[in-house]
């Protein structure tokens, strides 16, 4: 299959929504990443995502809508506390856990019945599923395993040849996924970071729980609220080491640890920051000391330009869990493998 790229103008939105409406599968913008998208209500178009992706069965979609009435036939009820995020946050980077209907097949929930909506911000993926009359179930674009795409390039490198159509409206602001809340119990609960940040989520609703498994690996047969958890997403074929401590001695580490595996035949690399000062070392570029919102912007491009690169082994200096700091760290530490050492001996 010839896989295109075209620009996400009037006439690019409407030959989407054209192969949307025939049950076709294309790579759509969004704020945050790049989606792969379908009609949420036709199953044999959802199970072309997951062939195209190589997804497993058992993790669900999350279906998008452009405004709320979207929203009708495919919740069974909607919790106060999703409709109080809701009034504060969308359209925009969050994605609500609420009981879904008979409406929504099987495969886009995995069977479970719940279901995950968000209603982005981006102004093409609005205007792709107002075109396309239909609910857009849409995962990150990627292969599965890989990081997800913040450019229309990233979707293409990974699946040209499998997609008839990818939008291109320029890179992702976010950079990171959506946060998704579970609003079905009695407490919110963060099952995975993003940009409504649980600071923001506790200031509308005055209480959130953040899922334990936002910042540990999951043990074995332990189970999760959220399948995505459990998959290594995001891994790099470097290994990636994360260092915490006092912020000199950090860069003092990974100096070393970087010249440890030059002198071994390896191709070393830093995730950092541009004011630090790493020598000739060869570093790229996460964001300016300090700015989480621009490091979330740059993550998912850095991870994927290491294994462009033939990176063996890389290097970065951890976030604090704060604000955005949270979304940036579950992810690197999730293609970390949780690998965070402290400098400096224990905290
Ligand atoms: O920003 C985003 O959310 C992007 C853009 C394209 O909208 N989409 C995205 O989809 O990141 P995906 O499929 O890559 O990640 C969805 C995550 C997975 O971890 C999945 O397990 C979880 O949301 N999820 C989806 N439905 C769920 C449900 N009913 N209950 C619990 N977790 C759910
Ligand atoms: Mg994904």
């Amino acid at each position: 299959m010839n896989t295109e790229v075209i620009r996400a103008d009037a006439e690019g939105i409407r030959r989407a929504a054209e192969l949307i409406r025939a049950g076709e599968i294309v790579g759509m913008p969004t704020e945050t990443v790049y989606g792969l998208a379908a009609d949420a209500l036709n199953a044999g178009a959802v199970a072309k995502i997951f062939r195209a992706k190589g997804r497993p069965a058992d993790n669900p979609l999350i279906v998008h809508i452009a405004d709320e009435s979207g929203l009708e036939g495919l919740v069974s009820s909607v919790p106060e506390m999703a409709r109080r995020l809701m009034r504060a946050y969308w359209p925009g980077p969050m994605t609500l856990i609420m009981p879904k209907t008979e409406k929504i097949p099987d495969i886009v929930t995995a069977g479970g019945d719940t279901v995950g909506i968000r209603m982005p911000s981006n102004e093409a993926a609005r205007a792709l599923i107002r075109e396309s009359k239909r609910p857009i179930a849409a995962p990150s674009a990627n292969t599965s395993g890989k990081p997800s795409p913040t450019s229309a390039q990233h979707v293409f490198s990974d699946l040209k040849g499998l997609i008839p159509l990818i939008l291109d409206a320029g890179p992702c602001g976010v950079g990171v996924e959506s946060t998704v809340i579970d609003t079905t119990g009695k407490e919110p609960v963060v099952l995975r970071p993003g940009a409504i940040t649980p600071e923001m989520i506790r200031e509308t609703l005055g209480a959130v729980e953040v899922d334990a498994h936002v910042m540990k690996p999951l043990a074995d047969g332990e189970s999760v609220r959220s399948p995505g958890m459990k998959y290594k997403h995001y891994a790099p074929s470097a290994s990636l080491v994360l260092f915490e401590g006092e912020h000199g001695r950090v860069v003092r580490e990974m100096c070393a640890r970087y010249d440890a595996v030059a002198a071994a035949g390896g191709v070393p690399a830093i995730l950092g920051s541009p004011q630090d000062d790493f020598g000739q070392r060869r570093v790229f570029t996460l964001a300016e000391a300090g700015n989480a919102e621009e490091a979330a912007a740059h993550i998912f491009a850095c991870l994927r330009e290491l294994d462009d690169a033939g990176v063996t082994a890389a290097f970065c200096e951890t976030l604090p869990l704060e604000g955005m700091g949270l979304a940036v760290m579950n992810r690197l530490g999730r293609a970390a493998g949780f690998n965070i050492e402290h400098v400096g001996g224990p905290a």
